[in-house]
């Protein structure tokens, strides 16, 4: 097994075995998830804080569904319910919650950078579940997971990002772990919403949104992000809907078993078309189903479960 981690923070410092060992002991998480009884003693005794500074459904009731079925101890908290709200910085409400002793403090955060800083202070293992416009790396694997699953592998496809890449956190994670698994990645959208210099990360970019879906094995819609967007960068969303959104006859030039996913949250009718969204070739929910098994396998690799969840 390739895994030794504390923290994990983002895509660019897990190698591909790494990824693979996640990857791997999802697969078997997830057998955990389809049995009568979804709970085994992996992580008794352990504790988890998640730590939300920013709105989350799916990512923050995955972690906490993740530690009950290990039967690890879960507590949440809200910038809006902790005493940040009082002028508390950071690194001293992270302090005082490692004071407490968790083994593992799970954090959102609107700054890009913060897990990153908590985990260079704290003894407790940081996961990050998304900071900021940087990264979200659970989000990747899980994308990452669901497409081997579907696919058999990842090398060698075609995997099309299309839409804010800029304010996308789940297109830079995802550009660099599809990357690293040997797909090729085309990163799509408007001028004003792809970043300069974005192909260092070995991508591809097109501002025509069939090109990118031309041949394409996988599609990736992305939201746009009007909360962190500091100005308007496209005139209307009807407009941005008929020049980028993914509709059934812009799917007509992607390969014909093409995978439609979206991490979500998705603004139906702007990125994609309803009828995609639920359509038979959108993945959009096994990626959520996935989201448990990949946090399992993050808490148990990160928090050091003593057992292999086979023998539970
Ligand atoms: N994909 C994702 O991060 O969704 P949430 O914001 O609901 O967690």
């Amino acid at each position: 097994m390739q895994f030794s981690r504390k923290d994990v923070l983002d895509m660019e410092s897990l190698s591909e075995d790494e990824i693979t060992t996640v990857l791997d002991t999802a697969e078997r998480m997830k057998e955990i998830s389809e049995r009568p009884i979804k709970k085994v003693p992996t992580l008794r005794g352990k504790t988890v804080v998640l730590f939300f500074y920013e709105p989350s459904t799916r990512t923050r009731t995955s972690f906490e569904v993740a530690a009950k079925r290990l039967s690890a101890d879960s507590l949440s908290i809200s910038a809006g319910t902790s005493s940040m709200v009082k002028g508390e910085t950071l690194i001293d409400t992270a302090k005082n919650l490692e004071a407490m002793n968790p083994d593992v403090i799970v954090i959102r955060h609107t700054s890009s950078g913060a897990p990153h800083m908590l985990a260079g202070r704290v003894k407790s293992s940081i996961i990050n579940a998304g900071d900021g416009t940087h990264a979200h790396p659970s989000q990747a694997l899980l994308d990452l997971m669901t497409v081997r699953e579907k696919k058999g592998e990842i090398r060698g496809l075609r995997v099309a990002i299309i839409g804010d890449i800029s304010h996308s956190r789940v297109a830079r994670s995802d550009g660099i772990g599809f990357t690293k698994m040997g797909a090729h990645v085309v990163l799509a959208g408007p001028p004003t919403m792809i970043p300069t210099g974005i192909e260092t990360l070995g991508v591809s970019v097109t501002r025509h949104v069939e090109e990118a879906i031309h041949d394409a094995d996988v599609i990736m819609m992305l939201r746009m992000q009007k909360e962190r967007q500091q100005r308007f960068l496209f005139s209307t969303e009807r407009e941005y809907a008929r020049v980028y959104g993914l509709t059934k006859k812009r799917m007509e030039l992607a390969r014909r078993d093409v995978l439609i996913m979206h991490p979500g949250p998705i603004n139906r009718g702007v990125e994609i078309a309803p009828e995609v969204a639920d359509g038979p070739y959108s993945i959009i929910l096994d990626q959520v189903t996935n989201g448990v098994a990949i946090r399992m396998a993050l808490l148990y690799l990160v928090a050091g479960g003593t057992r292999n969840a086979d023998s539970d």
